[in-house]
């Protein structure tokens, strides 16, 4: 098992962060669903990004590598997918499990989808319960609850669903789905999950539309046309980044390129109303998405109350959030966030019993998590249980603790960020 080990200091200078694993998994199943070759250039080279490979090409689909970070996706169409031989294992990731299920369930072929003991731990139940409503045939672990799936494609209906939580894994599964029902599929979201999909899909010439809160989608009448996109930076891994930055003292860091779609950069906007010093620069567009410079130094922050519509922006920084409302003044409460329990871990319970490890004054909710700051962390010996974001959220507090912070289990930051170490370790973090 790898342990890091984090030393107190600041981070100094500029690093750019690895793709959005959101839309490299996108562009992998939205590449292989399109009629012609598709271009993706800085796609993210993480692990649960290459379960999405492995799974694409055992469905039949050539991904060719011509140049390093550059993918050329052999799309088949929309009807072109060849029934897999082989289970498709989803490993980690629970983003490649739910997109799947709701590309598999209109396909004319039976497919088979496993993962790793953490995913097989993790809910199905959001995705196989409206694709049933829709007309698939999906059995099950638990009556389809949990991995491993079966999935026998047949013909689909839409169907009107609002979704119980924001999730925009199960938003696209249905969309998804939807491209291969009769009549229209609506999804109304009761928040403003992550809208990769629908922006991806809709520039592919898919016939998706959205109206406020309400997604639709049909069977397209024209083949989908393949996708030339460079993938910008992942937000969600800039933001350990700015986290670090944002508290220790004598930092100075820019992160440039990173994706800065308003349904992501939630982190952003409560460290703004928490006071930091952050500036973007640089506005652009890489993939349909907009991408901006971030600049961040340390400023004296106060605690704030994030929920609500909030909460799917930053759903993914909630436990680096954790580690930043340590070192605000007074009390940060985090509510309507339930969702964190279901995630790689449940995020309330490692979060806070890992934190407090570490000297933090916080306190697990139903829903979330209650901060008392600002605290002078102490360096312990912490566990990652596996998780990335735990990983990394946890080597940002070494960052600001007294003394070492020994992270187990650190290796799994590579789910999402590669290089996680290297580009601390590049902007002056002492690590070993
Ligand atoms: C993701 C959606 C989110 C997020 C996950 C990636 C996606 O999950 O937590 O890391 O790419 O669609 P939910 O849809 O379950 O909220």
């Amino acid at each position: 098992m790898s342990t890091l080990l984090v030393s107190p200091g600041p981070l100094i200078g500029a690093a750019r962060v690895p793709a959005d694993k959101s839309i490299t998994h996108r562009a992998l199943l939205f590449g292989a669903i399109a009629q012609g070759v598709s271009r993706v250039r800085n796609y993210l080279d993480g692990g649960d990004c290459r379960a999405t490979l492995g799974v694409v090409r055992a469905l039949g689909v050539e991904v060719e590598e011509p140049a390093v970070g550059e993918w050329r996706i052999h799309g088949r169409g929309l009807r072109g997918l060849q029934e897999p031989d082989v289970a498709l294992d989803c490993v980690n990731s629970g983003t490649t499990a739910r997109l799947l299920a709701g590309l598999l369930a209109g396909q004319d072929f039976h497919s088979v989808l496993l993962g790793s003991e953490q995913l097989r731990k993790r809910p199905m139940a959001r995705v196989v319960e409206p694709l049933r409503k829709m007309g698939a045939d999906i059995g099950g672990r638990d009556g389809g609850r949990l991995l491993p799936l079966s999935i026998r494609g047949r013909g689909l209906r839409g169907i009107d669903y609002h979704l119980p939580v924001a999730s925009a894994q199960v938003k696209s599964a249905l969309l998804l789905a939807g491209l291969y029902a009769g009549g229209l599929t609506i999804v109304r979201e009761p928040g403003p999950a992550r809208d990769h999909t629908e922006r991806m899909l809709a520039a592919m010439g898919a016939p998706i539309l959205r109206h406020g809160p309400v997604v639709t989608a049909e069977t397209p009448a024209r083949p989908l046309a393949p996708l030339d996109l460079t993938v910008p930076g992942d937000f969600s891994s800039a933001a350990f980044l700015l986290a670090a930055a944002a508290c220790a003292p004598g930092s100075h860091v820019t992160v440039p390129g990173v994706g800065v779609n308003p349904t992501r950069r939630g982190l952003l906007d409560a460290l703004i109303e928490m006071g930091a010093d952050i500036t973007l620069s640089n506005w652009a567009e890489s993939g349909g998405e907009p991408t901006g410079d971030l600049h961040v130094r340390p400023a004296p922050l106060r605690g704030i109350t994030l929920g609500g519509a909030a909460i799917p922006t930053l759903i993914d920084e909630l436990p680096v959030f954790a580690v930043i409302a340590t070192q605000a003044e007074g009390l940060t409460v985090v509510r309507d966030a339930a969702e964190l329990r279901v995630k790689e871990t449940d995020r309330i319970a490692t979060t806070v019993t890992e934190l407090r490890k570490l000297g933090a004054a916080i306190e697990a909710t139903n829903d979330g998590f209650i901060i008392e700051g600002p605290t002078r962390l102490q360096g312990a010996r912490v566990d990652s249980h596996g998780d990335h974001r735990l990983a990394m959220a946890l080597a940002v507090a070494g960052l600001l603790a007294g003394g070492a912070t020994a992270i187990d289990d650190a290796a799994c930051a590579s789910d999402s960020f590669p290089g996680f170490a290297d580009v601390l370790a590049r902007l002056g973090a002492r690590l070993s």
